[in-house]
């Protein structure tokens, strides 16, 4: 790997990915909100802030997203679903995410390996899912790792040697679970990171269009 970009560069997880990628001397370019003003909900964000960049990037990452937004806390039962909770929830973790690899796929080179990782997560695993609950958030990256599938069945025939996956980083003390993890144990960031960057070393064109955890196993759909 040479060149990396980030998308949500400011995040836990994100800042963490910057930072262990530097350390081992690749060229990063983060984005992101707090930092550039770029909104992945908005598509005309999405397209300024990638279209000024500079490609190739042979590995882009994406790694933005809430279970929370505006105030509104993962539903416990579907008695507790809103509409416009579900729709903010698509907006930020399933359309995002497909838009970012709409507008970065001109980015990546058409020959030599290229990674283009999202971050989805295990709830949003259909066949894992025994617990209930959470409904928005579960659904939203359920419909990410489908854009994520079917985007490398598209990518593979321009890019031969390209990985599109969807990636599960464990569970990770950041902003992001503070309220949620309870007695739960989370590995901090920076080796979250390291999980994941191992994983992505290993990714062959062969396993693109899948879901893998931190450990680099498949999760089921
Ligand atoms: N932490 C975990 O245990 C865990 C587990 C499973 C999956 N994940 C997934 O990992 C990803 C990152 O999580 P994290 O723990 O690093 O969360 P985090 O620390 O809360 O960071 C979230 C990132 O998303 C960005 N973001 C939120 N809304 C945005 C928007 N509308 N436009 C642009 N950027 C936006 C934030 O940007 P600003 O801060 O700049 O506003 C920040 O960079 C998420 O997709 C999450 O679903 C995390």
């Amino acid at each position: 790997m040479e060149r990396a970009l980030i998308i949500g560069s400011s995040g836990g997880i994100g800042r963490a990915l910057a930072n262990a990628l530097k350390a081992r001397g690749i060229d990063v370019t983060g984005l992101s909100r707090s930092g550039d003003g770029l909104d992945v909900t908005l598509e005309t964000s999405i397209a300024e802030h990638i279209g000024r960049l500079n490609g190739p990037f042979d590995l882009v990452l994406t790694v933005t997203g809430a279970l929370e937004i505006d105030g509104q806390a993962p539903e416990k039962s579907i008695r507790h679903l809103s509409a416009q909770a579900m729709a903010d929830q698509f907006a930020l973790n399933t359309i995002g995410p497909a838009l970012i690899l709409k507008h970065a796929i001109p980015l990546i080179p058409r020959d030599g390996r290229a990674v283009m990782a999202t971050l989805s997560a295990r709830v949003g695993s259909i066949g894992d899912n025994a617990l209930g609950g959470w409904t928005s958030y579960r659904t939203a990256k359920a419909a990410v790792n489908q854009v994520i599938h079917t985007t490398a069945i598209e990518l593979a025939r321009s890019h031969k040697q390209a990985v599109c996956v969807a990636l599960h980083p464990g569970t990770v003390a950041t902003p992001f679970t503070q309220k949620y993890l309870g007695r739960h144990p989370a590995v901090p960031p920076a080796e979250a990171a390291e999980n994941l960057l191992a994983v992505i070393d290993k990714l062959t064109p062969a396993q693109t269009g899948q879901f893998f955890d931190w450990k680099g196993e498949q999760i089921q759909w």
